[in-house]
């Protein structure tokens, strides 16, 4: 061991010491660069160092660039690289050869290869894919417990001809396989795949790659690839055998996790509670798998669970459908005595107001209570004239007795003339 290590080191020494003293020494680029397709969506690149690079080259490593689709760089000290990405856009990258040397790097110029983009107008590729899986279990439970379904959607592109068709395939790791279960248009082109059973695993790390291509006697159809995250498409199954029960004042709510083929350490759930006479919703988020929740008055009640595979296991995903409702719990009402009370109030106002009312109609308050009675006669501003004639006297004396009743009192006016 201490052997090799030195000799490494002596190496390194040598290479380091020639360079040093060779001031026109440079670092050639490696040769034969090529990019080769190796499955869906994956490249493999490959070069060889430069035979005419007489240093011996111990330390020499590389500089990998892909420029496109998207860019990135790394370094490897093999001589090949595998890459997955996204093809239907075409693919380049360039590689040179580096030597960490003493005091700063040497580095060799670059040199690139690319692979041309599939022909065909991007117009016709599909668009707006969308995946899902979801883990059932499996027909044989002896060699595999589960196993995962798969299920794409798809439109047709906006300039893709009526006698298009396209094809869908998918690979995850080493394999790849082509849809037998299409769904399609009313043109008869494939829109849809199903997968009742596929290669991905459940608990799996890799991306799932999706290849749509298509063919038209009219024009080239563009290829389409997706790459999807496992846990940002699969749908999680939800919880199972859920029940609930009230004793008194206390819902105790059980459930079970989902078919999956993660454990039940992986899981976090959702409970949401719906009290249906007050109308409101009670959601409590947690790990355990049984929720007791106090209930406070008799109620009716509605419980929902839902599920996800939280990030003690794998990157969050997506939350579960909600399970079927189930109910507990009786809304039969006791009348409480607030209730009694408001009804009593409300009737009593309402024979108020029916009184009141007929009072208005038949002035039954005047009748009740009528007006103290005049001294005099009803009739207002009455005039009483009265001749006497003096017996034994040429004279006439007028006398006019005058009434005017005003409200509240009444004034006597008495002229005599
Ligand atoms: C590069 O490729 C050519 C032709 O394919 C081959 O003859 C040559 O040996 C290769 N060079 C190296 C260093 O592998
Ligand atoms: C398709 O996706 C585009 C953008 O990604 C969106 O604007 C459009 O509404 C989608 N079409 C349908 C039918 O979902
Ligand atoms: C579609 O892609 C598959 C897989 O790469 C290939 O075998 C097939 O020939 C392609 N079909 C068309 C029409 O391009």
């Amino acid at each position: 061991m201490a052997m090799a290590v030195l000799f490494v080191f002596g190496v390194t020494a040598i290479l380091e010491a020639d360079l040093c003293s060779d001031k026109k020494f440079s670092l050639l680029p490696p040769v034969n660069f090529t990019i080769r397709v190796t499955g869906l969506a994956q490249v493999l690149l490959s070069w060889e160092p430069n035979p005419d690079q007489e240093q011996r080259n111990a330390n020499l490593e590389y500089r990998v660039k892909i420029n496109a689709p998207q860019e990135d760089d790394y370094e490897t000290k093999s001589t090949e690289s595998k890459c997955v990405t996204i093809l239907h856009k075409g693919f380049s990258a360039s590689v040179q050869a580096i030597l960490w040397n003493h005091p700063s790097p040497l580095e060799s110029s670059w040199v690139s290869a690319e692979l041309k983009a599939p022909p065909g107008s991007p117009g016709t590729s599909i668009v707006n894919l969308t995946c899902i899986t979801n883990t059932v279990p499996s027909d044989d439970p002896y060699f595999r417990p589960y196993q995962v379904s798969l299920r794409c959607t798809w439109l047709v592109g906006e300039e893709a001809p009526e006698d298009t068709q396209y094809f869908f395939y998918y690979r995850y790791g080493s394999w790849t396989e082509e849809c037998q279960e299409y769904s399609k248009d009313p043109l008869n082109r494939n829109i849809a795949c199903w997968f009742p059973r596929t290669f991905i695993s459940s608990k799996g790390r890799e991306q799932l790659i999706v290849h749509v291509n298509g063919s038209s006697r009219q024009a080239t159809i563009k290829p389409f690839d997706q790459l999807f995250a496992l846990h940002s498409i699969d749908q999680v199954n939800p919880p199972k055998n859920i029940t609930a029960v009230i004793d008194g004042t206390c819902l105790s709510i059980q459930w079970q996790k989902p078919i999956s083929a993660f454990p039940t350490h992986c899981f976090e759930y959702e409970v949401k509670i719906y009290n249906t006479r007050k109308g409101y919703f009670q959601t409590e988020k947690m790990t355990a798998n049984a929720l007791t929740s106090i209930t406070d008055d008799v109620s009716k009640y509605s419980v929902q669970v839902r599920a996800a595979v939280s990030s003690v296991c794998r990157t969050l995903g997506l939350w579960s459908e909600w399970s079927q409702p189930i109910y507990v719990g009786n809304d039969e009402q006791k009348p409480s005595t607030e209730w009694l009370l408001i009804v009593l109030m409300a009737t009593l106002c309402f024979a108020l107001l029916i009184f009141s009312l007929i009072c208005r109609i038949c002035h039954l308050w005047t009748k009740l209570f009528p007006p103290v009675p005049a001294p005099k006669s009803d009739i207002k501003d009455l005039f009483v004239s009265t001749n006497y004639e003096k017996t034994g006297s040429g004279e006439t004396e007028t006398e006019v007795v005058s009434y005017v009743e005003e409200p509240g009192f009444e004034i006597l006016e008495d002229s005599v003339f």
